[in-house]
């Protein structure tokens, strides 16, 4: 259960990775590079989920050029179905000024059926991603 969301700060690092380890295949994995630049570059912007003990126990990171898009989202399979990935999720769709959209392998069955209860709808097919399903959620301008 987590208590605050909060931007991710260089010492998140190693356990942001760990938490990747943990969730993804090998092939899946970021290398040391993106976790530089998920807290270093203007493009990204990255967010965790803290309990009260302040443990990260899960992230998302958005890329907020040209619009709103989830790259990754996950959370450390010994607290998932708690909510943790939700309240990342809404956190991130209440802060982006505009729609939001991400692509996601149709493998990754718990996250869309995460984002659909949400609100994002699947789109057509991308050219651009072959094997992704895209999903948006569309949200007005405030
Ligand atoms: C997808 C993922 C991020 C979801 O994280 P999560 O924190 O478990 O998600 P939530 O807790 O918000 O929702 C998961 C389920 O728990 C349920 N849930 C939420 N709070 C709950 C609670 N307090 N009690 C019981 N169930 C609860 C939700 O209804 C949801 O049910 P569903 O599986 O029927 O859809 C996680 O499974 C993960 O990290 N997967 C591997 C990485 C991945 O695939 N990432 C997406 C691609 S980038």
């Amino acid at each position: 259960m987590i208590t605050t969301v909060r931007r991710l700060h260089p010492r998140d690092m190693d356990r942001a990775k760990e938490i990747d380890r943990l969730s993804f295949t090998a092939s899946e994995q970021y290398d040391d590079s993106m976790y530089a630049s998920m807290i270093s570059d203007d493009r990204f912007e990255a967010f965790g989920g803290i309990n009260e003990r302040h443990q990260l126990l899960g992230y998302i990171l958005l890329e907020r050029y040209p619009a709103y898009r989830i790259r990754t989202i996950a959370v450390d399979p010994a607290h998932r179905s708690q909510g943790v990935a939700e309240a990342l999720v809404r956190f991130i769709i209440e802060r982006a000024p505009g729609p939001v959209d991400l692509l996601v392998d149709p493998k990754h069955t718990d996250a869309i059926r995460l984002y659909e209860r949400l609100g994002f709808v699947a789109g057509a097919p991308d050219p651009g991603a072959p094997g992704k399903t895209r999903m948006t959620i569309a949200k007005p301008p405030a």
